[in-house]
């Protein structure tokens, strides 16, 4: 809901997010096409003075081995309900391993003991509803998991043991209505945590005590109501802030008083109707100016002087609100529909 008057329009933020890896897969086949021979049924094979990276499609096969020097292997779209056993067997070099868009339920908790140097694991579309105790005792080199897009409800810590060197967590678009105290206790090294379009009502107030350096976190489309003061503290080299499409109504007014780094922020479509005093004080100029922008709208926000804080953050930071025709009082009713910018600019 917009509440505004008048028209409606597009949020600048938006982008397509399938745009990057359209046009990744395409530049990788460009590159793989180069110099190859093959039969339909081959995977295709790249070799560099790195190694060898292969990538199975359908109707390829699936190779009975990998070359020794592989570093890169690509198995996606092949609706995989299982792996065979020794996939990766003599592959101890296996650098990155992308298994997208298959229908893996579960893997054997021995899957990744013959490559111990892999760095990115991509589960990304699969049919996943845990994963095996284990599964990362020889995964110390791991720095990205993605594990968007399966049917996660729940997560145990101890699934996670054995990664040290995590930096990119992604578990978008699972179930997850909430996750266990200490998840990340052991992550120092993390840069990106995403946990988007799930079912969370609320998290552990202690979430963020263990990662040093968070710089994007991703909260979008979770069912949250309330932002606590403590959650965010425990980050100031966050840069990258997404609430938007929660139910926040209350936003503690410590919420960000630990933030030192952020450039953006998105609130966008919630419940808010007014926000505490002091609320915007550290992401105000001189010591912030979000430079990346910031989204506000579709909110209720009843427009009286409880907001005189927000207004004031408004017009020093106005330049860089998006949806500025969007963000609308709901409240009260002599007010209904006028933009707040409109608002706090008279005030
Ligand atoms: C995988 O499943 C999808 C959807 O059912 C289907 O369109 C596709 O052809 C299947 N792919 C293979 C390789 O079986
Ligand atoms: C953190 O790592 C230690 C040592 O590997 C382990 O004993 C502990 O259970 C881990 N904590 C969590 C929450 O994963
Ligand atoms: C607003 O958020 C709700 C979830 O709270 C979501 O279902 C809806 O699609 C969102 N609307 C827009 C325009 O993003
Ligand atoms: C917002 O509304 C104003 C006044 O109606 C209009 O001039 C402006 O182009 C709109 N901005 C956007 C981004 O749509």
């Amino acid at each position: 809901m917009s509440f505004c008057s008048g028209q409606r329009h597009q949020s600048p933020g938006a982008f397509d997010p399938h745009l990057s890896r359209t046009l990744f897969l395409l530049l990788l086949s460009v590159a793989l096409v180069q110099g190859v021979t093959r039969s339909p049924k081959d995977c295709l094979v790249f070799q560099s003075d790195k190694g060898s990276s292969i990538s199975c499609h359908p109707p390829a096969e699936l190779p009975s081995y990998l070359p020794a020097d592989t570093v890169h292997l690509v198995v996606e779209f092949f609706n995989l309900t299982q792996l065979p056993a020794d996939l990766l067997q003599g592959a101890s070099k296996l650098q990155e391993l992308h298994l997208s868009s298959n229908r893996l339920e579960s893997l054997p908790a021995k899957f990744l003991l013959p490559v111990p140097r892999l760095r990115v694991l991509d589960l990304t579309r699969n049919a996943l509803t845990g994963l095996p105790l284990g599964l990362f005792q020889a995964s110390a080199a791991l720095d990205t998991l993605v594990l968007k897009e399966n049917q996660l409800e729940v997560l145990e810590a101890s699934w996670l043991h054995g990664l040290k060197a995590l930096g990119y967590l992604d578990l978008s678009g699972n179930r997850l209505r909430k996750l266990p105290a200490g998840l990340l206790a052991n992550f120092t090294v993390l840069r990106t945590l995403d946990l988007g379009e799930n079912q969370l009502e609320t998290l552990p107030p202690d979430l963020l005590r263990g990662p040093l350096h968070l710089e994007r976190l991703h909260l979008e489309g979770n069912r949250l109501q309330v932002l606590g003061k403590e959650l965010l503290e425990p980050q100031p080299d966050l840069r990258y802030l997404f609430l938007n499409n929660n139910k926040l109504a209350t936003v503690a007014a410590g919420a960000f008083r630990g933030l030192r780094q952020l450039d953006m922020l998105d609130l966008s479509n919630n419940s808010l109707a007014s926000v505490p005093k002091g609320l915007w004080e550290p992401l105000a100029p001189p010591s912030r100016d979000m430079q990346d922008g910031f989204d506000i709208s579709s909110n209720p926000w009843i427009c009286d002087q409880n907001l005189n804080d927000l207004y004031r953050w408004l017009r020093a930071t106005k330049d860089k609100m998006f949806s500025q025709n969007d963000t609308c009082c709901a409240g009260p009713e002599a007010m209904k529909g006028q933009a707040l910018l409109a608002v706090a600019g008279s005030q």
